[in-house]
């Protein structure tokens, strides 16, 4: 059974108190009613040393939302996989559309940084989706397929187990307009077929594929209901614990 995950994508969003605040609420939350799901919290950098104390010994999994694409030495102002892993974080969010579209992150630059990720003892959080115009010339499809043909697909299928995929219509994230599920789920088992094409059927059917774009409480049961759907990957909601712990929740019956 490939595993279900609800991770939150904080952004540059939270000062360190308050991000440790929001930590230390969900972590409560989480004790007092356990999750039916992993949870995963990526944080800014700066947080991340702190917030791996608060969630130390609980369910609660923590990442950053970035990392390097070199392995060390004289990059100003970057972050490695290594100093990431050396927080205590487990996760590292790689090719969001925000990083591809303001920062110029191409394929080849995130399969740098997926390669030193794995290195370094990180599973990988990898998005991937297609920007509106795209959808509206009927291109996702090749769009996705080319996303992880250009930053996957030299990795082996042993490697391939320390990947998640993320699944997030561009159009869709931060501007409440989510994907219908059964979108969702047409691109999930495209992409699921992608991978069995490439790494074969036991890796694909361990994928876990989580959507995100616009998932709040109100859509996730019904997200998360599709078979190819095994989570989602959450901005504006993983900012209040309340909302956050509703979409985890989605999971339970
Ligand atoms: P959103 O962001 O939930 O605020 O749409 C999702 C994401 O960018 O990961």
């Amino acid at each position: 059974m490939r595993k279900k995950i609800v991770a939150g994508n904080w952004k540059m969003n939270l000062n360190l108190q308050e991000g440790v605040a929001l930590a230390t609420e969900l972590k409560a939350a989480l004790a007092a009613d356990a999750p039916n799901c992993d949870v995963v919290i990526c944080t800014p950098f700066i947080h991340l040393a702190t917030v791996a104390g608060v969630v130390e010994g609980t369910v609660i999994g923590l990442g950053a939302e970035n990392c390097a694409d070199k392995e060390k030495g004289a990059y100003t102002g970057e972050v490695s996989a290594a100093q990431v892993k050396s927080t205590g974080a487990q996760y590292v969010i790689l090719g969001h559309s925000e990083r591809r579209a303001y920062y110029g992150e191409t394929a080849e630059i995130l399969k740098e940084k997926v390669n030193l990720a794995l290195a370094n003892g990180l599973k990988v959080i990898f998005c991937i989706g297609e920007v509106l115009e795209e959808r509206e010339a009927g291109k996702q499809n090749e769009v996705v397929g080319a996303q992880l043909a250009g930053s996957l697909y030299d990795l082996t299928a042993e490697q391939m187990k320390n990947i998640i995929l993320a699944y997030e219509p561009v159009w869709a994230i931060g501007t409440g307009k989510t994907a219908t599920s059964d979108q969702a789920q047409d691109m999930h088992a495209f992409i699921r077929g992608e991978i069995c094409k490439k790494f074969g059927a036991e890796v694909a059917e361990q994928t876990s594929i989580l959507y995100g774009g616009s998932c709040k409480p109100s859509n996730a049961k019904d997200i998360f209901s599709k078979p190819d759907v095994d989570g989602g990957l959450i901005g504006g909601a993983a900012l209040k614990c309340a909302d956050f712990k509703g979409i985890i929740d989605a999971w339970k019956a």
